[in-house]
């Protein structure tokens, strides 16, 4: 009887912890589902018709695409509004040089490159404010590089 007990014991123990792993990379309200990128248009950032005018766009129901623009020092747009419990695909690319797109809170993080474009998507959930860092050296004001992104 002790060994199905034992049995038991460690199945619980095993799948507490696949809970735990999936709860942390779920994390508070904002969750990355995927990471990959078409480039730039040869024309550059103000040809390129994604960048030209940084903005949020509704594509569905619940879903919306974020076209954002890092430089030196700053995001655009700022804020970036999205609303709550949706599916929102961040594409960010760089004026200048390389810089982070990090979300604070959550494991939404990417690199972004100039000429490139950066695709994160993440599932909102409940309003709230978040702040928007740049996690990568990119000259005299990295430190106060910052933003928000507000799910309403
Ligand atoms: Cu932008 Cu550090």
């Amino acid at each position: 009887a002790y060994e199905k007990l034992w049995l038991a014991a460690s199945i619980l123990l095993i799948l507490l912890l696949i809970g735990s792993v999936t709860y942390g990379a779920v994390g508070p309200g904002v969750a990355m589902v995927s990471d990959t990128e078409p480039a730039i248009d040869a024309g550059g950032l103000d040809e390129d018709e994604r960048f030209s005018e940084p903005r949020v766009e509704q594509v569905g129901e619940n879903e919306y695409e974020a076209y954002v623009v890092a430089y030196q020092f700053g995001f655009e747009p700022d804020p970036i509004v999205v609303p709550e419990n949706s599916r929102v695909t961040f594409y960010v690319t760089s004026r200048d040089v390389i810089h982070g797109f990090e979300v604070a809170g959550t494991n939404a993080n990417t690199m972004v490159v100039p000429g490139e474009v950066s695709e994160i998507t993440v599932e909102t959930d409940e309003p709230q404010e978040y702040g928007l860092i740049c996690n990568e050296y990119c000259g005299a004001g990295h430190h106060v590089m910052e933003g928000k992104v507000n799910v309403v």
